[in-house]
């Protein structure tokens, strides 16, 4: 089958890669869309963020909703086809989390409960395969104080680059255990089983799935001159000034909708007066690109 992710199939490539450079957002200003409500949005918000998605795998919608409820996520989602939630135990009961800095209890030991970096992924890479995260929605109820800025890749330009740079790159990154998380306690079931798996590999239609570490602990890369190269130029591009990375710092009311792409947050300041809330929701399945239909 035809397929631009496919090493043998060039000639698939390099059209799609002419297209996609075509279709690349120059900026982050391209990529944000102002919408009334994102529970609500109206046929032409709807397809405006389609739009980019299509383009970049995201979207950045613009609102000045200043409500505190995670139906705001949860809706946004199901109007982009999201439905299957994949929910943590750390996640409220519908599914999805409420991410702020949290000094005691459990949530305290990961990441994204506190204020410090969280470097370069994609989200639920230590998955297993059969429970890949394809999509994400972030909404912020309230930026941090100061610091905090969001870093975007689109997962396709980044192998979109490396392919140019060696093809020789992604054959390793699409080896079965080119990544192993060793066994350890995480936020979904306690303790889990070592979960080896590619970097690259394709979802069942066909596009492609990213998964992505850059932290260095609770990570072994394969061992070997290819992957170590591989992982090398990965890191170097992540670290680039390429034109191709955006970077936004979400203002309240903000808030962004992905097939799952790079993205990597610095650490900031929380006021304790007003701190910092975002909600999170992970999906299954990824932003159909299905006219629109509302949700009521
Ligand atoms: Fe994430």
């Amino acid at each position: 089958m035809n397929n631009p992710f496919n090493l043998n199939d060039t000639e698939s490539y390099l059209r799609w890669r002419e297209q996609k450079l075509a279709a690349a957002p120059a900026s982050i200003e391209e990529l944000v869309v102002e919408v009334r409500d994102p529970r609500a949005l109206t046929p032409s918000e709807h397809a405006a963020l389609a739009e980019r998605v299509r383009r970049c795998n995201m979207a950045i919608y613009a609102s000045t909703v200043p409500d505190e409820d995670t139906e705001i996520t949860r809706l946004l989602g199901r109007q982009f086809g999201l439905h299957r939630l994949d929910a943590n135990w750390l996640a409220g009961e519908d599914g999805v989390s409420s991410l702020r800095v949290i000094n005691d209890g459990t949530r305290q030991h990961y990441i994204p409960y506190t204020d410090r970096p969280i470097k370069w992924h994609t989200d639920g890479y230590y998955n297993p395969p059969e429970r890949q995260i394809l999509a994400m929605a972030l909404h912020f109820v309230r930026p941090a104080a100061s610091g905090g800025e969001t870093r975007l890749m689109d997962h396709e330009m980044a192998y979109l680059l490396l392919r140019d740079e060696n093809p020789a790159y992604i054959a390793a990154l699409s080896a079965p255990d080119a990544m192993t998380i060793p066994s350890r306690e995480d936020e979904y079931d306690g303790v889990r089983e070592a979960q080896s798996g590619p970097v690259f590999s394709l979802n069942r239609d066909g596009s492609l799935h990213m998964r992505y570490t850059a932290r260095t602990r609770s990570i072994e890369w394969k061992q070997d001159a290819a992957t170590r190269e591989a992982v090398a130029a990965l890191t170097r591009l992540l670290a680039s000034d390429t034109p191709h990375i955006f970077r936004s710092r979400m203002e309240s009311g903000m808030g962004l909708l992905c097939n799952n792409v790079l993205h990597e947050r610095a650490a900031f300041l929380d006021d304790a007066a007003i701190p910092r809330l975002l909600y999170r929701a992970r999906y299954s399945e990824r932003i159909t690109d299905e006219p629109f239909k509302s949700w009521t």
